[in-house]
């Protein structure tokens, strides 16, 4: 079976990503030479485990964007020095996004940087969340606030682990790739599985190569992420990720098409590929309101001068700052969402 190994190109920090079936076997060959034990940081819905030569010891930590906290982190950082971990040994993330984030920053400050490879189980951590180095917790405040830029030593997405995945956490999947068919044109949807996984890891790599600390390029991965992120706190998590994306996405497009950047076309097209193509929400089905969602997106980590969005436009998907609020009450009203 094919396996394809992605390199993330950042200098002496550069890492492979390989994605296959059954290419957790290979993970061994990805921990630092220095590393005389691995702590495992998973989940309990996470089958696949992987078999390690060195001694370990497993962290089973909670389940949902509730548990991504500091104290969370806390924890972990406890368990660590129970179990002796110094800085020459190795952190592995095995589980979805939330899992890698939490791994990674919990290695980031383990004695200040302490090696992590991932294990991405979900195809949210597979084709986004695992690779770049982002790594972080919520907080009351906002989602992924505090956290550190900590790039893995390597990642495995290994295909097996998609089979215990829930149908709901594939459609948060396939929100990012949808994404990504924004942000290239490409038809991610005519490859078969392991080749669609493999050509968005090479879409991240080559961003997150260009912008690793996101003062530019990078920013675009966050196309449909400044709704999506406050719909996330305003329904309690109850809507996911890559839902809220696919939602965000469809704000974007309404949002850019009241600013004059695009078309009525355009907006049909993104009806059509988050809805009909890739089968996903275009709209939530709880009420929404309207201030709220204004006011958790002025807290996102973007909005540097006003209200920033990653909009598209004559010259293809970009930033945009300062935008009006009379925009957003705009694009709201081209949803017709229901209001609490
Ligand atoms: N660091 C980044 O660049 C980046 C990018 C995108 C998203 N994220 C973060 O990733 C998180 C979302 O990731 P996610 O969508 O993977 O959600 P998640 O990690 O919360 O996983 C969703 C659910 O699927 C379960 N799961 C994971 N793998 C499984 C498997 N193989 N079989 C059965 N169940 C499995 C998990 O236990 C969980 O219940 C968010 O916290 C988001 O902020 C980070």
């Amino acid at each position: 079976m094919t396996t394809h190994q992605i390199k993330v190109a950042l200098g002496d920090r550069s890492y492979a990503v390989l994605v296959g079936h059954g290419v957790i076997n290979q993970l061994e060959t990805m921990l630092p030479k220095s590393a005389k034990r691995a702590v495992v940081i998973t989940q309990k819905n996470v089958a696949l485990q992987p078999k390690l030569k060195i001694p370990s010891t497993t962290i089973v930590i909670g389940d949902g964007e509730e548990h991504k906290n500091m104290q969370t982190i806390e924890m972990i950082a406890e368990k660590f020095a129970e179990f002796g971990l110094t800085r020459n040994d190795v952190v592995i993330g095995v589980g979805g996004g939330m899992v890698t984030d939490i791994a990674g920053f919990a290695a980031a400050s383990w004695h200040r940087g302490t090696a992590v490879v991932h294990v991405a189980t979900s195809l949210v951590g597979m084709v986004d969340a695992a690779i770049g180095g982002k790594t972080g917790v919520n907080i009351a405040q906002g989602k992924n606030l505090v956290g550190a830029f900590w790039q893995p030593s390597g990642v495995i997405c290994d295909l097996d682990a998609l089979e215990t995945l829930p149908q709901r956490e594939m459609r948060c999947g396939l929100g990012e790739v949808a994404k990504y068919h924004f942000l290239t044109g490409d038809d991610l949807l005519a490859l078969e599985m392991s080749e669609r996984i493999a050509r968005c890891v090479e879409i991240k790599a080559r961003i997150v190569a260009a912008d690793e600390r996101e003062s530019g390029g990078r920013a675009l991965l966050n196309y449909g992420h400044t709704l999506a992120h406050a719909l996330e706190r305003s329904s309690n998590f109850s809507l996911a990720h890559g839902e809220a994306v696919a939602v965000g996405m469809i704000f974007a497009a309404h949002l850019a098409h009241a600013m004059q950047r695009i078309g009525t076309p355009r907006v049909e097209e993104h009806y059509r590929v988050i809805g009909e193509t890739y089968g996903l929400k275009v709209k939530p089905d709880e009420k929404i309101e309207r201030r709220e969602l204004i006011d958790l997106m002025h807290h996102d980590k973007k909005a540097v001068s006003g209200l920033t969005f990653v909009l598209d436009g004559p010259s293809g998907i970009e930033i945009v700052s300062g935008v009006a609020e009379a925009h957003l009450m705009q694009a709201f009203d081209a949803m017709q969402l229901n209001e609490k």
